[in-house]
């Protein structure tokens, strides 16, 4: 689509989100020059900014815009669920290494993802484990509705064609394949898993085919690819591609393992990675989307427990995927009490 036709895009989206006008001036500042940062990219005839967020002239942004910016609902914007533990890969950053018990059903998955909507969330990531494993994940997606944006996060097992547009036919708009380095064997280590380059390269290649849904890669940074000058080599990588975006983040520190000084970044580090932000997404060849960016104070702060939940395969209820803190779990007899609390709990500590 043509730059025009982009334009005219944004200001129908502006029109018919005119009750922006009652938010906050302070607000609709922030977010202008929030939104100035990224270049908005047109798929399918859905605006993106990137994709933490709703495309932004969707039903999903609206209701974030009525329900959180107007409203002040006290529930999450965002949640993940976990629609399986299973996984072939191995990395031993994953923040799901330790979790144990029942795994949800579907019906389980459904309930929880509507009781959230009803919370006020407006973005979903499905995750796992490898959520392709979910033989129910069509009917997963099929059942979230269009005034919620829908993320997969995948390595890319499983994916076929037919799959993937039946994911595409169910909702699913945005799909993040995980790529920790450009060199094959490189990140076969990093996931202690042989095939799992040629895998992700695979489902890239399948959603690119299909057409119509948001590519991004996820790519989890080490120490010594950021120290290294490494990171300008892999951008070039991923603009060659051809996704539209790759949502960096360095390694959480989600088990005690990694609480060590050689895996946590420095502030300097994140500084730089902020920086690199910023040049790619003035050059517009790709965004870049780095969660230290979207989760500093100076923009969304850390949502852990407020405005982001994740919800496990196992139905624990945590502040967010980094996080092993549980506050309950969706199988006690009442879920939304339990997360309610632990809102009013969080909330409770951040006023104090
Ligand atoms: C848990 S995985 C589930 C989906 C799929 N198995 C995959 O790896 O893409 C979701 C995303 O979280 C990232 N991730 C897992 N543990 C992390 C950690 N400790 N720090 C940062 N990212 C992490 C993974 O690299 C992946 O991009
Ligand atoms: S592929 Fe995903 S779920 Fe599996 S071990 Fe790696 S990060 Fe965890």
């Amino acid at each position: 689509m043509s730059r025009i036709s982009d334009e005219l895009l944004l200001v129908k989206t502006m029109i018919s989100n005119f009750q922006l006008v009652r938010v906050s001036p302070l607000i609709n500042i922030f977010l202008l020059k929030y939104m100035n940062k990224f270049t908005k990219v047109n798929v399918g005839g859905r605006l993106v900014l990137h994709s933490h967020l709703p495309p932004i002239n969707c039903k999903a942004f609206s209701r974030f815009i009525n329900k959180h910016l107007l409203a002040k609902v006290q529930g999450p914007t965002h949640a993940q669920i976990g629609l399986t533990n299973d996984c072939s890969q191995n990395c031993d950053y994953c923040y799901n290494r330790n979790r144990t018990g029942e795994i949800m059903d579907k019906d389980t998955i459904k309930k929880v993802i509507k009781e959230l909507k009803e919370m006020g969330v407006i973005w979903l990531g499905l995750t796992g484990g490898e959520p392709l494993l979910n033989k129910d994940i069509v009917e997963i997606v099929d059942s979230i509705g269009d005034d919620c944006a829908v993320k997969l996060f995948t390595g890319g097992y499983n994916l076929t064609r037919e799959l993937a547009n039946d994911l595409k036919k169910a909702g699913l708009f945005y799909v993040s394949v995980s790529l920790d380095h450009w060199k094959e064997e490189e990140h076969n280590k990093i996931r202690g898993c042989g095939d799992s380059y040629k895998t992700a390269l695979k489902a890239i290649e399948i959603f690119r085919e299909i057409g119509g849904i948001h590519i991004g890669v996820s790519s989890v940074l080490s120490k010594s690819m950021l120290n290294e000058s490494q990171i300008e080599e892999f951008m070039q990588f991923l603009i060659g591609l051809g996704v539209h975006e790759v949502w960096l983040s360095e390694i959480k520190p989600a088990n005690k393992t990694l609480w060590d000084e050689n895996v946590i970044i420095s502030e300097e580090e994140r500084d730089n990675l902020i920086k690199l932000q910023d040049k790619y997404n003035k050059q517009g060849k790709i965004t870049v989307n780095y969660l230290g960016h979207f989760e500093s104070s100076e923009h969304f702060g850390c949502n852990a427990g407020h405005k982001m939940i994740y919800i496990d395969a196992f139905g624990a209820v945590n502040p967010c995927v980094f996080s092993p803190t549980t506050f309950g779990n969706v199988n006690c007899p009442s879920f939304l009490n339990c997360i309610l609390n632990s809102f009013t709990l969080i909330m409770g500590s951040v006023v104090m």
